[in-house]
């Protein structure tokens, strides 16, 4: 293992305790060089040893994996297991309760938003859950190939409504429950969803999201833009169905820790349906449904550098294949592990190692509605030794955020179930790596440090660009294959470009080293700076924006944000909150900008092109700007700096 950071830092090495790896999966380099090896010289030897573990109902009939990734070639494409029919949820739940008697371990030990609230979930319980949800949503109309969203927070209807997605043949498609109405509709309208999951509403901390009432906007809204869409297209009487997008139905689901009920809750009886009413009517059993291998699975969508985010597309079999193996290794998974991945499962983390990931390996798992200082700061601490979790896996934006307060919350409780530690989202620094591996691991826990993206679940080692494929690789961008192509493919035919920068070191090993293109990653969320520029020029006194990140001591990066305001138009405080309310509302609190300063003019091109690295230097206070040649009216650039936000 090496450290990140300065040369300095870089040269020491740890080794896991020698315990830990003489039982662990890959015990030592040379294993781990073979593993690898034959993954990349003999993949169909490889991936059919992985698949051996689980049930085909047809067989793969060609290669194990095909591809093409270059587009001076033709199409870009990916197969896995060709010819194969299976079900993600039969394998990750019948198999287990059935083929491997695990019916009575425990799936999930979910722990509410309030340590008062638990539930310990069996692979038996979820099974049926799971199974009555089917049938409730085959029931509403759902059928194999449908969309349906899901806004939902931590709670195990989250897990049961996406597994009855795909013991259906259903594709999920879930956005994140800190999402505004407006991105919410974005996403519907997108992947065409058919019926809409939520919730009443959600604590987070003391702090209550009325979700239901944001859904019922986002539909609103969805409303408003297929009739709008109707219009323009009313002239042509043969088009068919222009009202894909309209939701039919939606279910609800009644918290019951909250303190309002659905009687308070907007309700629709024309159209709302309510989660225990149906869920109480209808069979235990349900059959699944078996699925072509390359049959979607599910969408997910992430920023996308046009600042329309992208429905990035995997499918059934390769992400089985990948998730299953890579938690596997990655977190060296025993079968008395308690492992506790705090990501949510609205964002691609959650889906491949909450979700996924472990229920394959038949593991027991955490499932935290929370967020890590409710009701103290201790929180995740008490929640390790509530459980004796042996497995940690978090985000260096957390890390940093407990640092701050010191040793007393951590030594309050007691540490040492846990074995290995893992971190995901972004690079992570030397002083947080180093509290990570001393306070949590107490030194004898070894740290992982796992990088991938919505695209490519993917763990280890990584290159900039990939030259060939592995099962978990996205397959397109939800109805848009051109949009995949020139994204990742056009830059260097022949090979998948990450958009990340990294390195590599004497030592043979990468180091990421951040993104390249115009996306910025605030608390290992990836934001689309064209977006949040978009969501700044919609107000009325904003005539140009230009977002830059800033380094931030607890988010990684933070939104820095120029503006030029229309003739007549005062920069003041009460425009500042407008705008970052504006952000707030149309993308989520996530993109809610640090600091927004006031930009008289920006530096352009002669031709005219915002000049970012410039306007990235201001906000960092970096006076060198080195060659400005080619800067139409470098004046401007006194101006800015005079203008400087210090403080958020
Ligand atoms: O820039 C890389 C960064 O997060 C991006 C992917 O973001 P997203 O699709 O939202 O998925 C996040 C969950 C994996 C990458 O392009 N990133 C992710 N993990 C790491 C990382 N950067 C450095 N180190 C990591 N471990």
């Amino acid at each position: 293992m090496v450290v990140p950071g300065s040369q300095h830092i870089e040269d020491k090495m740890y080794h896991p305790p020698e315990g830990l790896q003489k039982d662990a999966h890959v015990p030592d380099f040379n294993c781990y060089l073979e593993l690898y090896k034959k993954s990349i010289e003999e993949p169909d030897v490889f991936w059919k040893e992985v698949a051996s573990d689980f049930y085909w109902k047809k067989p793969p009939t060609g290669q194990i994996l095909q591809y093409n990734f270059d587009v001076t070639k033709g199409n870009i494409y990916v197969k896995c297991m060709e010819g194969a029919t299976t079900n993600m949820c039969y394998n990750v739940l019948d198999r287990n309760v059935k083929d491997k008697n695990l019916g009575e371990r425990v799936a999930f030990y979910w722990e509410g938003n309030s340590p008062d609230h638990h539930e310990a979930i069996t692979y038996g319980q979820l099974l049926g859950q799971v199974c009555r949800c089917s049938n409730t949503l085959k029931q509403m109309g759902v059928r194999k190939g449908d969309r349906v969203a899901i806004y939902l927070p931590m709670i195990p209807e989250l897990v049961y409504t996406m597994l009855a997605c795909t013991r259906i043949g259903a594709v999920h498609s879930i956005v994140f429950a800190g999402f505004s109405a407006e991105s919410l509709c974005e996403r519907i309208m997108d992947s065409q969803c058919s019926i809409l999951v939520t919730a009443d509403g959600v604590y987070r901390g003391e702090k209550l999201i009325n979700l239901k009432q944001i859904a019922d906007e986002a539909l609103e809204k969805c409303r408003e833009k297929c009739l709008a869409r109707l219009q323009t297209l009313l002239p042509d009487p043969y088009q068919t169905s222009p009202i894909k997008n309209q939701i039919k139905s939606r279910l609800s689901i009644p918290q019951q820790n909250l303190l309002h009920s659905r009687r308070q809750t907007p309700w629709d009886a024309a159209c709302d349906v309510c989660w225990e009413e149906v869920m109480g009517q209808v069979s235990e059993q349900c059959e699944p449904e078996w699925l072509d291998a390359e049959d979607p699975l599910f969408i997910l969508y992430t920023s996308g550098s046009t600042g329309k985010p992208k429905g990035v597309l995997h499918t059934v079999a390769g992400y089985l294949l990948y998730t299953s193996l890579t938690f596997k290794y990655v977190f060296d998974h025993q079968p008395d592990d308690v492992y506790w991945c705090t990501a949510d499962i609205g964002w691609i983390t959650g889906h491949s190692y909450i979700t996924y990931g472990p229920l394959a390996n038949g593991a027991t798992s955490v499932l935290f509605e929370g967020i890590p200082v409710h009701p103290h700061v201790g929180r995740f601490w008490e929640v390790i030794e509530k459980y004796r979790v042996t497995k940690f896996y978090t985000a260096p934006t957390a890390i940093r955020l407990l640092m701050k307060y010191g040793l007393d919350p951590v030594q309050k409780y007691d540490l040492s179930s846990l074995r290995i530690l893992g971190t995901v989202g972004e690079p992570i620094n030397p002083e947080a790596w180093h509290w990570y591996h001393e306070v949590i691991g107490q030194k004898r826990c070894p740290v992982v440090d796992t990088f991938w993206q919505t695209e490519t679940p993917r763990s280890g080692l990584l290159l900039q660009v990939f030259r060939r494929p592995w099962p978990g690789i996205m397959r397109t961008v939800y109805g848009n294959q051109e949009r995949f192509e020139s994204t990742y493919f056009k830059k260097f035919p022949g090979f998948y470009v990450t958009g990340d920068g990294c390195r590599r070191d004497k030592d043979g090993y990468y180091w990421i080293a951040g993104r390249i293109d115009d996306m910025i990653n605030v608390s290992g969320h990836l934001l689309s700076t064209a977006e949040v520029e978009a969501s700044l020029t919609d107000h009325g006194a904003v005539a140009e924006a230009a977002v830059v990140s800033r380094p931030h001591a607890v988010k990684g990066e933070c939104l820095y944000c120029f503006v030029t305001l229309k003739d007549c138009r005062e920069f003041n405080r009460t425009l500042v909150d407008e705008l970052k309310r504006q952000v707030r509302e149309k993308i989520g609190p996530i993109a809610t900008p640090d600091f927004i300063q006031n930009a008289p003019g920006l530096p352009k091109t002669r031709s005219g092109k915002i000049m970012r690295r410039v306007l990235r230097q201001i906000a960092r206070n970096e006076k060198d700007l080195g060659d400005l040649s080619t800067m139409a009216d470098p004046k401007v650039v006194e101006v800015l700096f005079n203008h400087r936000c210090e403080t958020a």
